[in-house]
């Protein structure tokens, strides 16, 4: 799969490419990830990529030129465009399982008060992190990045993701590591007991303990 990202201020993804498994999976030529300065795209000599709000207004709104220019240079027939903004879809481990399809993402990150609205015809979906403003899309693009990369074949053991929480709409169940009692507080015998079966049941029956207890919102929309 390929990644680019299109943002103001690359730096901030210097850490996030350069450590533990994101870092890995670019070695491994599981994942490309690009990032772009979309300042590269402005005609304006001095490389000018925001402006004022026309009608007035607070803060400065980045203009379609150079974003859009960097749209169309790197977009390929089976590319998906998203725009990070808090007024897109919520994202959810599902989303994710369906960008884990594509072979090539292009992901805009906003930034200041926003963008020109016309930005919004040339991209596909419309990505909001959660019910919160940020300063720009550069984190929820890690976020993004970082969930997909992950269910990406080779990336992480196995296919262990799927007993991670919010696959079929279900938390996970509570793990444990040596030792076997901390101050008192015991690990579940049956984890000992090298059954596996019983180990398989006792977690599942423990997903759906611990979903019907924090999120029984999930468990409607499972028997949906
Ligand atoms: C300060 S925000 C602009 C908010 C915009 N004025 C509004 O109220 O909808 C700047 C940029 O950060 C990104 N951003 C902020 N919060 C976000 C969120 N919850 N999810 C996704 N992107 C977000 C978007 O790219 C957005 O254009």
């Amino acid at each position: 799969m390929k990644i680019d990202i299109l943002t103001l201020f690359p730096k901030m993804f210097d850490g996030f490419i350069t450590e533990s498994i994101i870092k890995r999976a670019i070695n491994k030529k599981i994942v490309e990830i690009n990032i772009i300065d979309f300042r590269k795209y402005s005609l304006n000599k001095h490389k000018q990529v925001d402006d004022t709000p026309y009608g007035g207004g607070a803060g400065m709104v980045l203009m379609c030129e150079p974003v859009v220019r960097a749209i169309e240079d790197l977009k390929k027939e089976d590319s998906l465009v998203i725009l990070t903004c808090p007024q897109g879809i919520s994202y959810k481990e599902n989303v994710a399982l369906k960008l884990k399809e594509y072979k090539h993402l292009i992901i805009v990150c906003g930034h200041y008060e926003g963008y020109d609205e016309r930005i919004r015809s040339f991209v596909d979906l419309e990505i909001s992190i959660g019910d919160y403003i940020l300063t720009g899309g550069e984190i929820p693009a890690m976020v993004i990045t970082d969930s997909v990369v992950r269910l990406l074949d080779g990336v992480i053991n196995g296919e262990s993701y799927k007993e991670d929480s919010y696959t079929d709409n279900l938390l996970d169940y509570p793990t444990y590591t040596k030792p076997f009692d901390f101050r008192g507080m015991k690990v579940p015998e049956v984890l000992l007991s090298g059954n596996h079966e019983k180990i398989k049941e006792y977690r599942l029956n423990e997903q759906l303990k611990n979903t019907k207890k924090r999120r029984p919102d999930l468990l409607e929309k499972k028997n949906d």
